[in-house]
């Protein structure tokens, strides 16, 4: 099939990661005392030459002149360059050596450079066309070859011109140069190299912009070590998220788009149907009737704590993993809520009000530390034994009460009943989750049962609380003080009114659900979701999903990886397992778990079967989705 099919590529800054002769130059100059001015001039004579604003052998005595470098240094240069090849080029090593016949390396650069990397390659040394450095009796260099054909300004084209292929020519590279073979009706195609650097030049002169060298081999129908490029999964991330999330799926190499507003309706719609990830906050609502546009999609990254925002199910039955950030903000929750410890019981707020109103009240009088005080955890999951953790170290006498059986943290004591709790302990910080049994926990009776002069802290849910109970025991004075973030009615806005009984109390701290919002909690969320999702991609591990039956996975190696999502239905893995026994498939490994909408079956397999495998496998009836990873 590729008989006859020539593959031209460049070498600096296409085969490799960088221009060959600036990092020669980092290295010639490294003890000059001008090299940062060199190396800019340099870059500045590179970029002219690519351009074609300067002539090509002018670009070229010149930067020689300024490099002052000589034969020890390429030495050194090859360590480096060999840590620098492309890395979608080094992914697909096995590529050039099954193709080294088909492939050539044509380049302004320097053969004493090129081939040392290129043999690593297993590309045949006459398949390198390049220019030759000339050198003196000491070894340094002191000009090239001006009579090889690489040399002229339109070097590339000339060179085509002379090897005169007979069938099809393709060429990859970064430059105007690359792009002139095609211009001369040389090449059928030219493939504009964007991984290490963007030309706007030559955009939108070729014939395909290749983001990594598997897009190239992928428009090809050649075999890439890859199962997918990953610039083909298109990314959409709403709501402003926070840049750390924007890096990692840069780094991975998908094709990001970014808003920062939330999206709804038909224009939601419109771009959701190209899309394979999805990232949001709060705002934006995935319904079922979004989601039946929603025919790419992989994964949905919410990058805050809460999902009720999206339809789950119904993304469970399009085979969607979704994925938001349960931990992420627990440490933020944690030390607000002990800082309003300690402003509680020091009265901090109250006297800062008084003060700002230009009453002076100096008295210790119901002032306390909170070293030695009793402090009751209600729900000890991450939040409440995290904030034990840090209340103990600074020395509080810490109690908890939570519905499941928990380990104690430190020298934490465990009550058996949430009343028991009340009425043994100073502060009361209540940290449970927001399930309907939990509406109205603490009504009349529990703040009944508390003792006099109790601090009162909510930062998990408004409707755990009565807030009307709460108003009455803070006026009456069994609660001491309270901090309360979260109510039971909360306006959906940033620009929302708010009204509460709780307003105008003394010692009362009110805060606009903060509790977890803070600058750390953005980045962790940020880095947890992305990282999730890409796992997810890359591996079929959906451990932590909201949605998905949690799988975590061994790593795949010497073996490729099945992933097949289906409808909770009997007889399922029967069935992909029939279809594997039909084409005598040896399996490595097999995962399965199911949750009420789905199941999710992950089979690594040897490395050889046939594409209708993949057929039959995809015709089995009630499969959602199917991907092959390797
Ligand atoms: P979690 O799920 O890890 O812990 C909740 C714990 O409460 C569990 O151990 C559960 O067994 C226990 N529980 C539930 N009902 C209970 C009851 N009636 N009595 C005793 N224990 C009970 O949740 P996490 O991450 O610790 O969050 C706790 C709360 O904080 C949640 O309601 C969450 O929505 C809220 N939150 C608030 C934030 C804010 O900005 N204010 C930020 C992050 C979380």
């Amino acid at each position: 099939m590729t008989k006859n099919k020539h593959f031209i590529i460049d070498f600096d800054s296409t085969f490799i990661q960088v221009e060959a002769l600036e990092e020669l130059a980092r290295i010639s100059l490294r003890n000059n005392p001008d090299k940062k001015n060199i190396l800019k001039e340099i870059k500045r004579i590179t970029d002219m030459g690519i351009e074609m604003k300067m002539s090509f052998s002018e670009s070229l005595s010149k930067r020689i002149r300024l490099l002052n470098a000589n034969r020890s240094h390429i030495e050194l240069l090859h360590k480096r360059l060999k840590n620098k090849v492309s890395v979608s080029i080094s992914r697909n090593k096995e590529f050039f050596r099954n193709f080294r016949e088909h492939i050539y390396i044509v380049s302004g650069g320097f053969k004493e450079i090129i081939l040392p990397i290129t043999r690593e390659y297993e590309l045949p040394d006459a398949n390198v066309f390049a220019n030759t450095f000339l050198f003196d009796e000491e070894d340094n260099i002191v000009g090239f070859d001006e009579n090889n054909v690489m040399a002229q300004a339109d070097g590339k084209t000339r060179l085509l011109k002379q090897l005169n292929f007979s069938g099809d020519i393709y060429v990859i590279g970064d430059g105007y140069t690359d792009y002139q073979i095609r211009e001369a009706g040389l090449a059928n195609k030219f493939y504009a190299f964007t991984e290490n650097i963007e030309r706007t030049s030559i955009l939108d002169k070729a014939d395909h912009i290749a983001p990594s060298f598997d897009e190239f081999l992928f428009l090809n129908k050649l075999p890439m070590a890859i199962s997918y490029p990953k610039n083909r999964i298109n990314v959409l991330l709403l709501e402003n998220i926070h840049q750390a999330a924007i890096e990692r799926f840069k780094q991975e190499g998908y094709n990001i788009v970014t808003l920062p507003s939330g999206l709804e309706g038909e224009e939601l719609i419109k771009r959701i149907e190209h899309v394979s990830v999805l990232g949001i906050r709060s705002k934006t609502h995935i319904s079922e009737e979004i989601l039946k546009h929603a025919n790419r999609l992989i994964s949905i990254g919410v990058f805050c704590i809460g999902t009720d925002q999206i339809t789950l199910p119904e993304c469970s039955k399009k085979g969607i993993a979704v994925f938001n950030a349960p931990f992420s903000n627990t440490r933020s929750v944690v030390e607000l809520a002990l800082g309003e410890i300690i402003m509680l019981m020091r009265n901090v707020f109250e006297k800062s009000t008084n003060l700002h109103r230009g009453h002076w009240d100096k008295s210790s009088l119901g002032n306390h530390e909170i070293r030695g005080k009793r402090l009751g955890i209600v729900g000890y999951g991450k939040i409440g034994s995290q904030l034990s953790v840090l209340a103990e170290s600074i020395g509080m006498e810490v109690y908890y009460y939570d519905i499941f059986e928990k380990l104690a943290m430190g020298n934490a004591k465990k009550c058996n009943s949430l009343p028991e709790l009340l009425k043994k302990v100073d502060v009361i910080s209540v940290h449970v989750d927001g399930r309907e049994s939990n509406r109205h926990l603490f009504s009349d009776p529990y703040f009944r049962a508390m003792k006099h002069g109790t601090i009162f802290i909510n930062l998990s849910r408004g409707s755990v609380v009565d807030t009307s109970a709460l108003v009455k025991y803070i006026k009456n004075g069994k609660i001491k003080g309270a901090a309360i973030d979260v109510f039971e009615e909360e306006p959906v806005s940033n620009q929302g009114d708010f009204s509460s009984d709780l307003q105008n109390l003394p010692n009362v701290i009110l805060t606009p659900h903060v509790g977890g919002s803070t600058v750390e909690a953005q980045k962790n969320i940020a880095e947890f979701v992305s990282h999730k999702i890409i796992e997810y991609i890359n591996t079929g591990d959906s451990i932590f999903s909201v949605n998905f039956p949690n799988l975590q996975l061994p790593e795949f190696t010497d073996s490729h990886r099945l992933i097949h999502i289906h409808e909770n239905i009997p007889g399922m893995l029967a069935q992909i397992n029939g279809v594997l026994a039909h084409y005598d498939i040896n399996i490595n490994g097999q995962y399965l778990q199911t949750n009420k909408e789905i199941g999710y079956v992950i089979t690594d397999i040897s490395k050889t079967w046939d594409s209708s495998l993949i057929r039959d496998l995809k015709k089995i009836p009630g499969t959602i989705k199917f991907r092959i990873l390797y």
